[in-house]
């Protein structure tokens, strides 16, 4: 057969996401509205050196209106944000009206914008009266989860588009009671799967309220799902450990829910390699510093591949997906911008591969409180002033809204995956190839 030339398919076209994709950016109650008092979190922080402490956060609760016109001058059609179960029900069985009617015009200005709402409706803090009777350890604890579920879809469910269900039940578990570092901070293997099992628990029970009440909802969980790598190419004890590590941390959780997901939520954050060393009889995770890879304020691998991985493994599961958090700490705003470029191509990459990528949510839309690590990791596309609670437009969140403006990744914008160009001035020369 003659030699057919190969077709170059560098056409420099606009990396095109599919029509209705959903872009916007993902907070949390606690982690931005301030002076959550009546949270096991709150009271957590306040034996924890200042830095660790809330406080005001980003005052988002009475500034709301303004990060919502930012988020809507920057294109933004979606955005994701949620509850906070302490403000809504302070005392067991006690729902304050008060905080029920802020979230309605909370909701109902994200609406007269014009943007798309998904809701959470637990992620991470509890109501301290539930912490004292046991947290998610207490087999009571879902069916706690499921009144105040019951309690507030009829009230805000004309204004939701998505709704999540539980953030990272499986961080929260870890964080909690393996490695000891959430409230309560009780470190036993046997509670972790006791919090995980209520939590999974909690989530169909929701599930299945909503839907009772709401029988159009499209409901779903976040679930941080890590990209697992040998460390060495070869090596079949690697291999089979990292399959053990995948289908725990990310897997075992579809399996204690079932049929109860019309969409799943990923966060991505994070990739780990297992390793066999000289020391161990198994491989381990290994501490990736030593090899000096790209990492994050927080010391996290930058890795886009990664997205790709777990894209393409979560498509079996045949669901709609919605990137539900994915982002980066850093002070250097630059890093943000090949961040955000380098994972949305692998995005393109797996919907172009058949994966169904429904929508993505950047984390964060402003800077906020982050848990354990305080303000000092800046995840936002906004930046603020925790002094001042200025807001600050970062050049991160204009490459984006030109993304979202081209529903897509337009050629030129990749020039900033480079170290060399400027975000102003490759903006001003789109043409400029
Ligand atoms: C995720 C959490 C979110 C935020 C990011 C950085 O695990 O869901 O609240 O802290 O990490």
């Amino acid at each position: 057969m003659p030699h057919q030339p190969i077709k170059p398919r560098h056409d420099h076209a606009t990396l095109k996401f599919p029509q209705g994709f959903l872009w916007g950016a993902a907070t949390s109650a606690f982690q931005v509205e301030g002076n959550n008092q009546n949270s096991d979190w709150w009271e957590w922080e306040q034996n924890q050196p200042s830095h660790l402490r809330s406080g005001l956060a980003a005052n988002q609760y009475q500034l709301f209106q303004e990060d919502f016109r930012l988020a809507q001058k920057l294109g933004h059609n979606a955005h994701r944000l949620s509850l906070e179960w302490s403000r809504i029900e302070p005392e067991e069985g006690r729902f304050d009206p008060q905080a029920i009617a802020h979230y309605l015009k909370v909701l109902q200005y994200l609406k007269s914008l014009k943007i798309k709402v998904m809701l959470t409706l637990h992620h991470f803090s509890n109501p301290l009266w539930l912490t004292k009777k046991g947290g998610w350890v207490s087999l009571r604890s879902s069916s706690y989860f499921a009144r105040f579920v019951e309690r507030v879809v009829p009230e805000f469910k004309d204004h939701i588009d998505l709704w999540i269900t539980i953030n990272e039940p499986g961080v929260y578990a870890y964080c909690a009671y393996s490695l000891g570092k959430f409230p309560p901070q009780r470190k036993n293997e046997l509670r972790r799967l006791l919090a995980l099992w209520n939590l999974c628990q909690a989530h169909k029970a929701a599930y299945r309220i909503i839907h009772r009440l709401d029988p159009q909802a499209q409901v779903g969980l976040s679930q941080n799902v890590t990209s697992y790598t040998t460390f060495h190419k070869h090596n079949l004890p690697e291999f089979i450990v990292q399959w053990i590590y995948d289908l725990f941390s990310n897997h075992l959780v579809y399996f204690l829910t079932g049929k109860t997901h019309d969409f799943l939520g990923l966060n991505y954050y994070f990739n780990q390699y297992i390793s066999l060393n000289s020391r161990t009889i198994l491989p381990q995770p290994v501490d990736i510093t030593a090899s000096k890879k790209e990492v994050s304020d927080m010391g996290w691998e930058i890795y886009p591949e990664g997205i790709f991985e777990v894209l393409t493994d979560l498509a079996d599961y045949h669901l709609p997906i919605y990137i539900t958090e994915n982002g980066l700490a850093s002070v250097n705003d630059d890093r943000r911008v090949r961040f955000l470029l380098s994972y949305l191509k692998e995005v393109y990459h797996a919907i172009q591969s058949g994966v169904k990528v429904k929508g993505y949510f950047h984390w964060s839309l402003i800077d906020n409180y982050e848990w354990t690590a305080g303000f000092k990791s800046r995840f936002g596309l906004i930046q603020v002033d925790f002094k001042t609670q200025r807001r600050t437009i970062r050049p991160s969140a204009q490459v984006y809204q030109q993304i979202i403006k081209s529903n897509g990744i337009p050629h030129y914008l990749l020039k900033l995956l480079g170290h060399g160009s400027q975000v102003k001035e490759v903006l001003a020369n789109p043409h400029d190839l």
